[in-house]
């Protein structure tokens, strides 16, 4: 990693608690999976959620009772034909009290068991009796998995509203190589996070405020002309308009374009780079911040306040270094935004001289874009993009410079989810 930030060090803003006060009814069927539910339990009570576990008797070989009653701060409940249990927490309370149902993990068992409506347990009476949404984290083998009736079971599913995370691909506990690893535990957290803003009305990015730069400056040369580039703005409005979309609290700090002020975003005009500098650090603090402005290297040095005379020669310009705003503001400090994102606007060498950028500017993403004569991408409305991080290089399809900003932001959330 270039950029002095960990994955960790995303702050997640006071204001986006969404799991506070939130029942979550966690049922704890029979994989290997079982083994991070521990893990589950402690971060989601981290987030303020209470947490309530059934365990199947599968899912009592790989993780104990009392451990989940230990860890939940609740009683682990078993049996469905226990009196004790019944009389102290009917089954079909224990699953109205709940805001939603998590089966985590989700064996290809207890999936066919939900699709057919078979209920020969605690867990799938309570999955049979509930009217709350209910979230599955499958975790099998992957022939179990790919299996035309788990597929068949999933559709099913799926169809009836259950919300399926994951499974993800790696190694499997069985030996095997594939999809059917249980989604990580901030995947699960994210999901759930994202479940509840939804149910709120909120994006994801809710409570993150963003910074954003966009479109060109203009450096004068006189009071009436100017040095300037052909960025339209189109791509940074983009980016702000799809952050606001997701619940961001934006700033967009535009040089001057055509485009439109994107809904949600508060807008701040700028003409010069100098100005920009001064707007976006006013604009902190800010957990994200991305720099899409085609903002000018130079500007013009000893400018005297009058218009220059046309005379016998041409006259010879002095230029001054403008501040570079993407590197100064991702230096280290307090007010560093916990995610910083640049954009690389490269004639040759696309991705090199990108992942050079990305190190010698201190960010942690840079969007490369090549711009070279012929590609349209100044001032045009499609893009492709190569996404590069410190884990290695996306290349994204051609898309609307809209589509862009979309997966942009939506990669930006996800970012922050997994880093609350
Ligand atoms: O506006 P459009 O017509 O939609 O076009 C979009 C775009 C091509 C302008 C956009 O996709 C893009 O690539 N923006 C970055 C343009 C640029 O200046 O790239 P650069 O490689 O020169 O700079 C690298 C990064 O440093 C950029 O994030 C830039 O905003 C930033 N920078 C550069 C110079 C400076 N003085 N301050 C900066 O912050």
């Amino acid at each position: 990693m270039i950029g002095p930030n960990t994955d960790s060090t995303l702050g997640r803003p006071k204001e986006n608690r969404v799991l506070e006060n939130k029942k979550i009814l966690l049922i704890v069927a029979g994989g290997i999976a079982a083994v991070k539910v521990p893990d589950l339990i402690r971060r989601l009570r981290e987030r303020g959620a209470s947490v309530t576990c059934i365990l199947t008797k599968g899912g009592s070989q790989f993780v104990t009772p009392l451990t989940l009653a230990s860890l939940s701060g609740n009683k682990a409940y078993q049996d469905l034909f226990s009196l004790t249990d019944e009389a102290e927490m009917g089954h079909i309370r224990l699953c109205r009290e709940a805001d939603i149902l998590l089966v985590a993990p989700a064996t290809a068992d207890i999936m066919a068991k939900m699709t057919v409506g078979i209920a020969d347990d605690l867990a799938t009476t309570a999955l049979l009796a509930t009217d709350k949404p209910v979230m599955i984290a499958p975790s099998m083998n992957v022939m179990m998995w790919t299996h035309p009736a788990t597929q068949a079971n999933l559709q099913t599913l799926k169809t009836r509203e259950v919300q399926v995370i994951g499974p993800g691909a790696g190694d499997l506990a069985c030996g095997e190589v594939g999809d059917g690893r249980m989604a990580e535990v901030p995947d699960i957290i994210a999901a759930l996070s994202r479940h509840f803003q939804k149910s709120r009305g909120e994006g994801p990015l809710q409570g993150y405020r963003a910074v954003v730069t966009s479109g060109p400056t203009h450096e004068p040369i006189d009071p009436v002309r100017y040095i300037a580039n052909r960025s339209s703005g189109k791509q940074g409005h983009a980016v702000a308009a799809a952050l606001a979309n997701l619940g961001a609290s934006v700033t967009l700090v535009t040089g001057p374009t055509n485009e439109p002020a994107p809904d949600g975003a508060t807008i701040v005009k700028v003409e010069t780079a100098a100005q920009m500098m001064k707007a976006c650090s006013e604009a902190l603090p800010a957990e994200i911040l991305v720099c899409a402005a085609a903002v000018a290297d130079w500007s013009v040095a000893g400018q005297t306040g009058q218009k220059i005379k046309k005379g016998d020669k041409a006259p010879a310009l002095k230029l001054a270094e403008n501040p570079d705003i993407l590197a100064t503001l991702s230096q280290p400090g307090p007010e560093r935004p916990a995610l910083v994102i640049g954009f690389a606007a490269e004639t040759e060498n696309l991705i090199t001289n990108a992942q050079l950028k990305r190190a010698s500017k201190n960010c942690d993403w840079i969007v490369a874009n090549d711009v070279s004569t012929g590609s349209g991408v100044f001032s045009g409305d499609a893009n492709t993009v190569h996404l590069i991080t410190a884990d290695g290089v996306e290349d994204w399809p051609t898309m609307a410079k809209r589509a862009v900003a979309e997966r942009l932001a939506e990669r930006i959330a996800k970012f922050a989810e997994r880093n609350l």
